[in-house]
């Protein structure tokens, strides 16, 4: 099964998207970059996505709400060597929703069209989706609409993330409209929603028909998931394993974005890998108050 790591701002940067590839993911995601930023300040926006060098595939989230620059921005990853390209239609923030972008695309679906036909036209060497919500909420679901036209103008898959916009993360993601989706469409669908085990991912793709899985929330901290999934099996790490992974993460962050603030970022996401741990808090409290490699490596026992 095609695993696909979701784009997740704040946390799919290089460094974890190198570790869930070691893992077997697929295909990685960058967190959403703005094209109208990516296009004004081009090498910028390359350093945030931190794909310098990076193995393919190389997947790219766009953000935006104008054909015209989303389109020149695709150029642009497109001359960087991406893989894979793909359109939000479903980020709820608000300062991306207020301009028109991210889920409100599907408020304007003759918009959407625009869009997905002219980035098609310029995207001829990588793959191109779409990425999208159910729709604004649960009076408002356009999900079959904006899957019929995203198969239309030609992309060649979508993702979906079973959930309305006024739904943000809560309750559950709603699978049945996976099925449907795949149901009547031709393309691939990428169903994505609450999927925290091996168990669940296959259970979940069996019964919705889907061509692939996207994984969030469930592989922070535990990038393993994904070859938990490829060999339908738990893999229990030891202690000083998920210390020495941890770790691993503290460093090829640091090689990014520069040791100091490597290990203020790690303070969000190291938590996430020591749950479940009997001293999980009193290591999330040294780790808060470690400054360098060195204090975070004396913390985790290594
Ligand atoms: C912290 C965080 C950041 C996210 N950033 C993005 C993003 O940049 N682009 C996007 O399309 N979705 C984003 N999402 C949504 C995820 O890609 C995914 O669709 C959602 O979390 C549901 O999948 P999950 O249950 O496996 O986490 C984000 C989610 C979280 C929790």
């Amino acid at each position: 099964m095609k695993t696909y790591l979701a784009p997740m701002a704040g946390y799919t940067d290089r460094a974890f998207r190198d570790l869930c590839r070691a893992e077997g993911a697929h295909v990685p995601f960058t967190e959403m970059v703005n094209a109208r930023q990516l296009l004004a300040v081009p090498e910028k926006a390359k350093e945030l996505l931190q794909i310098e060098g990076e193995p393919s595939p190389v997947a790219v989230q766009l953000f935006g709400h104008d054909p015209e620059t989303l389109s020149r921005a695709a150029e642009v990853l497109q001359g960087w060597d991406v893989d894979h390209i793909d359109l939000n239609c479903g980020c709820p923030a608000r300062k991306v929703v207020k301009n028109g972008a991210g889920v409100a695309l599907l408020k304007d679906l003759p918009r959407l069209r625009r869009i997905v036909r002219l980035m098609r036209a310029t995207i001829t060497e990588a793959v191109f989706s779409i990425k999208i919500r159910a729709g604004w909420d649960l009076d408002s679901l356009v999900y079959r609409e904006a899957g019929r036209i995203a198969q239309e103008e030609g992309a060649d898959l979508i993702f979906f993330h079973a959930r309305t916009r006024s739904q943000g993360f809560s309750g559950k993601a709603w699978w049945p409209w996976i099925k449907e989706l795949k149901e009547n469409l031709s393309i691939p669908v990428v169903g994505n929603g609450d999927i925290r085990s091996w168990e669940e991912a296959w259970e979940r793709k069996e019964a919705s028909g889907c061509d692939g899985i996207m994984i969030g929330r469930g592989s922070i901290g535990r990038p393993r998931l994904f070859r938990e999934i490829m060999i339908r099996e738990t893999l229990p790490l030891t202690r000083d394993e998920v210390m020495e992974r941890l770790f691993l993460q503290y460093r090829a962050k640091a090689e990014w974005i520069g040791e100091r603030k490597a290990v203020l970022q790690m303070r969000k996401v190291a938590p996430f890998s020591v749950r479940g741990f009997p001293d999980a808090k009193e290591i999330r409290m040294a780790l808060n108050k470690a400054g360098s490699l060195r204090e975070a490596r004396e913390v985790l026992g290594l």
